[in-house]
């Protein structure tokens, strides 16, 4: 008897290892968007209310956030969308922007083949063609199922009513006013000084969301607003003409698609790193106990690393827009080659970055963003992930239509071994051509177990992305937590180069880091930045969806 009171609690210990999480986050039954704010999560579910499909919501959220979320979400950006339909169908979208015509391999350097300071970043000559007006039509093209009326309304109302000024909004509208001046003089809207609690309309924004609603995306490309854009972008000094407005398309990829033990991962392909890198991140870890290491213990994070600088090394080589360069996908993705890549890994000693190098392989050649995610009630599922680049791109505001545009031009390598704001550093793959697509790191994605809808996950986050998504699925899977805690859970990152290891400021121990520092691991210090912010959904056994909206935003899940 005595032997059985104390087996019973150690069975039942053993057993609750083996159960889901108990969600922590909010659990809905039916239907849910988590986004960068509530507004634009309102917006989605009450289209899903109206009979809507997820993708008649992402339609509504992308649009949405151009108002509730101008930090990323604009009509001047680009992104992509991941999906899985109830019956087991995925797919990919592709609206990342693109370089003007007039776009040339030097065209950010000077003379002395120099990068030239900002010109990548700020203001009018770091803007690329945008592709979310495309990229949102097209879905609703192939994918919807209302009436663009009943999607496009509410957006346009949001804009009219305005948005409420958040703490940390008005935080992030303070830290960058001077350069919203510097580069649009004072008379812009974003001049002002925004209190918490103030409202910021967008009639103006409003009327071209009218027009697009009118003409759908020709509206946004063609006549009027194109000429308006064009004229607007080039008197800014930038090189964005009618021509590559009206030559823009969202394009349909192939996602990435691969195992892991046995979950499915569903992700995005080139021209984002997203799916690529984080496929060979998995299967590096994949011969490997994680689960028994146990979250941020010191053999995960070093395996997590090591993983992640072999894969980045590659990443930085090999990647850049398909329609261009020759991926050697076939190679990249390869298991053997993979697992080939880990030799030399051991839990003794850090590699150094300097002898990691991209995979020996023959080619035959001829910060700021914002991730949503939505389920609807019929169980389809997308994965997006938008973004303008850097924190309200450009800073270059359209004031006459009422939106940001992107600095995306700075994601392709400038000059080949010279790092872009995200330090990461560039090949030929991803140089600068005509129409071409930059490299992104962007990783919308969908998990399926046994065969059925699990989690979707993205976050932005700049080249932190992958890590951050990867870190966020493993926190789920192997390390058993609510989909709530996966996302707010502290997080780590590695890139190959530089060879630093950085960590988020809270939630990581002293020891840790000084028993990486004696294997000889570079940690970054001082004060760190935060690194992602989560948006996921998981579906729980019952069914039911538990939110995961990062606690590091104003982020929220929003359902029925
Ligand atoms: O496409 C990319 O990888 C970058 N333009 C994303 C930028 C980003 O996530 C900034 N947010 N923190």
């Amino acid at each position: 008897m005595r032997k059985l009171i104390l087996f019973v609690p150690l069975i039942l210990f053993l057993n609750c290892k083996k159960q889901p999480a108990i969600p922590t986050g909010l659990v809905t039954e039916k239907a849910m968007v988590v986004s960068a704010r509530e507004e634009a999560s309102k917006i989605g579910v009450e289209i899903m209310k109206k009979g809507g499909n997820a993708f008649d919501a992402m339609v509504g959220v992308e649009f949405a956030l151009a108002a509730a979320y101008p930090f990323a979400g604009s009509l001047g950006g680009g992104g992509f969308m991941v999906y899985r339909k109830n019956d087991g169908e995925v797919g990919a979208l592709d609206y990342r922007e693109k370089a003007p015509l007039s776009a040339h391999k030097d065209m950010y350097l000077d003379s002395l083949g120099n990068v030239i300071p900002g010109m990548s970043t700020v203001g009018a000559t770091a803007v690329g063609v945008p592709g979310t007006v495309a990229g949102a039509m097209e879905v609703h093209r192939k994918l919807g199922s209302l009436p663009l009326k009943d999607i496009l309304e509410p957006v346009i109302a949001l804009a009219k009513k305005g948005v409420v000024v958040t703490e940390k909004q008005a935080a992030r509208l303070e830290r960058v006013k001077e350069s919203f001046i510097e580069v649009n003089g004072d008379s812009t809207k974003y001049a002002a000084n925004f209190k918490p609690g103030d409202t910021i309309k967008y009639p103006e924004l409003a009327l071209t969301l009218g027009k697009i609603l009118k003409q759908g995306k020709d509206g946004f490309y063609k006549g009027e607003i194109a000429e308006k854009l064009a004229a607007f972008i080039q008197q800014n000094g930038g090189f964005v003409t009618v021509e590559d407005l009206a030559k823009y398309d969202a394009k349909w990829r192939v996602p990435i698609v691969f195992d892991y033990r046995d979950i499915r991962i569903i992700s995005m392909s080139p021209p984002s790193s997203g799916g690529v890198t984080m496929n060979q991140i998995f299967k590096m870890m994949e011969p490997y106990p994680v689960s028994k290491y146990g979250h941020n213990s010191i053999e995960t994070v070093q395996l997590f690393v090591e993983a992640a600088r072999r894969a980045y090394a590659d990443r930085n080589y090999f990647l850049g827009d398909p329609d261009f360069v020759d991926i050697p996908l076939d190679v990249l993705l390869d298991d053997d080659y993979i697992q080939g890549r880990m030799e030399g890994f051991s839990f003794e000693k850090a590699t150094l970055s300097s002898d990691v190098s991209h995979g020996d392989i023959e080619i035959t050649e001829s910060d700021e963003t914002t991730h949503y995610s939505i389920v609807d009630a019929d169980g389809n599922a997308i994965s997006t992930t938008i973004t303008l680049n850097g924190a309200y791109g450009s800073k270059l505001y359209c004031d006459e239509l009422g939106f940001f545009l992107n600095n995306e031009m700075d994601d392709f390598s400038a000059k080949p071994g010279v790092p872009n704001m995200f330090g990461l550093i560039g090949a030929e793959a991803n140089s600068i051509a005509p129409e071409k697509r930059m490299l992104s790191s962007m990783t919308p994605t969908i998990v399926e177990k046994d065969g059925e809808l699990y989690m979707v996950v993205g976050t932005p986050g700049g080249s932190t992305i992958i890590t951050a998504v990867a870190q966020t699925i493993l926190n789920v899977y192997e390390f058993n937590l609510s989909m709530q805690e996966a996302v707010n859970a502290p997080r780590f990152h590695h890139q190959w180069l530089p060879d630093m290891l950085m960590f988020e400021a809270e939630g990581f121990e002293e020891d840790l880091k000084s028993n990486l520092k004696e294997k000889g691991y570079e940690i970054l210090e001082g004060r760190t930045r935060i690194i992602g912010k989560v948006d996921a959904i998981r579906v729980l056994e019952d069914g039911k969806l538990e939110g995961g909206a990062d606690k590091r935003g104003d982020d929220t899940a929003v359902g029925f």
